[in-house]
């Protein structure tokens, strides 16, 4: 077995994150305690929360401290268990505590047993892991979509809009993205079967989504925020809903954008409502069956964005940040 390499945090970023803000260190593998289980990291999530724990504003969950390894989800195998629910070659899916490392040993119960011929391993950290569970309890807790509704969602090619997207098609609603560029537009609609999407960096955000919503938004799925954000409020129905997932277009900004659309929520009555997936953990089984079942029945369509090698995580994830990405974007580990 070769050493354990990990990226640990050397500083805290101000305003956009850089390489120098990680350091890749060596160090032994480790070996499993009684109740752990040794996992060998074959694929690595990068997600744009990373960023919330990496910044020293306060949040819904603990930062990572200096020194510490990053934060992140991992899809592995076991290589070595001293817990009686697992055994080696088991296919396992682990808690963010693992991190951007090749080995780590966890507690048993913080893994969950994957059945990687049921689909892809790397799919458990995409539309049948954390992002697509979010799409799923977003829609169906807070969107409460009925058939015939307008759906808008933004960073719609990424790894929780394209699912969401597909599951208000699914639902019988007019489904509209947002995205940057041509490129992810096209596939939201040609190969994700979307109504129409919206090129927000084309200048006319607020004519074509117009254009595109000629009845107006009814829920509107919120990853972006910013300008993105306050555009749509315009076009929001009365008795509308928005789940506010997300905000990446903030999460680097030194100072946070201020809405100046605000007015739609109180004169169109809109409920809008924050959501954060692990609200819902008791609940994982039932959405990852749901969400397996679309995606054997060809219902639900799905992208990665693939960069090989631990070495170039920060790299990765700045290009996350900065929308470079098309689909989940994963780091292949071996
Ligand atoms: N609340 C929760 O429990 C939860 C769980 C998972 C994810 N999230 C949130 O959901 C959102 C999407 O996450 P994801 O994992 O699916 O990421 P993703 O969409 O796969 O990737 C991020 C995308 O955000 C877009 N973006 C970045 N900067 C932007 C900006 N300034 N303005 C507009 N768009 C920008 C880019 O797409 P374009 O090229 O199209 O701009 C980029 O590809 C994030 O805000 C994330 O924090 C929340």
């Amino acid at each position: 077995m070769t050493a354990n390499r990990a990226w640990t945090l050397a500083s805290y970023p101000s305003g956009w994150v850089t390489e120098a803000n990680f350091k890749l260190v060596e160090s032994p593998v480790p070996s499993p305690k009684a109740g752990e289980v040794l996992v060998k990291n074959l694929w690595l999530s990068l997600d744009p929360y990373m960023r919330g724990r990496i910044s020293q504003q306060q949040s819904y969950a603990k930062g990572v401290e200096i020194g510490e390894v990053m934060t992140g989800e991992t899809a592995g195998e076991v290589v070595d268990s001293k817990h009686p629910g697992f055994t080696q070659g088991d296919k396992v899916l682990t808690s963010q505590r693992m991190g951007w490392q090749l080995y780590g040993c966890m507690k048993g119960e913080a893994l969950t047993k994957v059945d990687a011929v049921r689909a892809p391993l790397s799919y458990y950290l995409g539309c049948l892991g954390m992002p697509g569970l979010t799409a799923y309890f977003g829609m169906k807790e807070i969107g409460s979509t009925k058939a015939g509704e307008t759906v808008v969602v933004s960073a719609a090619s990424g790894a929780v809009g394209s699912v969401v997207g597909q599951l208000a098609k699914i639902a019988g609603c007019r489904a509209v993205g947002i995205a940057g560029g041509k490129a992810k537009c096209d596939y939201v609609v040609k190969e994700l079967g979307f109504d129409a999407c919206i090129d927000y960096k084309a200048g006319n955000l607020y004519r074509d989504l117009k254009e595109a919503c000629p009845k107006g938004i009814d829920v509107n799925f919120e990853n972006v925020g910013g300008e993105v954000f306050d555009t749509v409020l315009r076009l929001m129905t009365p008795f509308s809903r928005i789940i506010v997932c997300g905000l990446i277009s903030d999460y680097n900004a030194t100072e946070p954008y201020a809405l100046k659309s605000i007015r739609s929520v109180l004169v169109n009555r809109v409920r809008m409502q924050g959501m954060i997936v692990f609200d819902w953990n008791q609940r994982y089984p039932e959405a990852r069956r749901e969400l397996a079942n679309l995606l054997n029945q060809g219902k639900l369509k799905y992208r990665e964005s693939v960069v090989e090698g631990l070495e170039k995580a920060p790299q990765a994830f700045i290009g996350l940040l900065k929308g470079r990405n098309f689909g989940k974007q994963l780091i292949k580990l071996a």
